[in-house]
């Protein structure tokens, strides 16, 4: 039987994608947790399952070493990946921002240093405003980086602002809302047509409350 293959960010939305899968019907059997399994099969068998870095979920499904992926706007964004993005999944929502110390906007500087995960999202907002700025590529903790002055500002994720608080940092300016989205295969989306179809009416359905 053909099948079609479902790459799934590891990490904090796992739990609430699978949840929204077995909603829908399809079951994965050992799934669990703490699995440290990265390849799972539902129980017809029709889609396979893998985990993979939520950063990389992008780029398995432009190269169509997975047919469908699940995936924050995040790193959709910032992936720049050529795949069709096809639902809203509601999950993880949270929004990119500027953030910094508040005596620093409006900014005034000529050359603004700044910090982020998302280099490719970064650069694309300044410049969009006509600002120019020296970005510097941290992978995590990214919230230090203006307290000890390696930035002026940073470009990062607020869920509940917990973060930005307990550092003494402000939102500046709004960037993008982000949520986990399904995106899918170009090439896929023809030739899988008749298994793919069906999934994101199931899930549209799911999404909406509908048995
Ligand atoms: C993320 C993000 C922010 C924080 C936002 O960091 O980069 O720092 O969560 O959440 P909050 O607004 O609810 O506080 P994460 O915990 O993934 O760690 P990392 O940036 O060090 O990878
Ligand atoms: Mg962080």
């Amino acid at each position: 039987m053909e099948s079609i293959t479902l790459a799934l960010a590891k990490g904090r939305t796992a739990e609430s994608t699978i949840d929204l899968l077995q909603k829908i019907g399809i079951h994965f059997e050992d799934f669990h947790e703490d699995s440290r399994k990265l390849v799972f099969y539902s129980e017809d068998t029709s889609i396979k399952l893998i985990f993979v870095k939520a950063v990389d979920v992008p780029t398995y499904v432009e190269k169509g070493a997975a047919d469908i992926g699940i995936a924050g706007k995040d790193n959709i964004l910032e992936s720049g990946a050529d795949v069709y993005e096809l639902l809203d999944l509601k999950i993880g929502q949270c929004k990119f921002v500027v953030a910094g110390k508040p005596e620093i906007y409006p900014f005034a500087q000529q050359r603004l240093i700044v910090a982020s995960k998302y280099p490719n999202i970064t650069e694309q907002h300044f410049r969009n405003k006509g600002i120019t700025i020296e970005t510097v590529k941290l992978n995590g903790s990214v919230e230090l980086a203006p307290l000890i002055g390696l930035s002026d500002v940073i470009v990062d994720i607020v869920e509940t602002g917990n973060t930005l608080k307990e550092n003494g940092l402000s939102v500046l300016e709004d960037v993008e809302k982000i949520s986990t989205r399904l995106i899918v295969n170009k090439a896929s989306f023809a030739t899988k047509s008749q298994l793919i179809q069906p999934f994101i009416k199931r899930l549209e359905a799911g999404l909406e409350g509908k048995p």
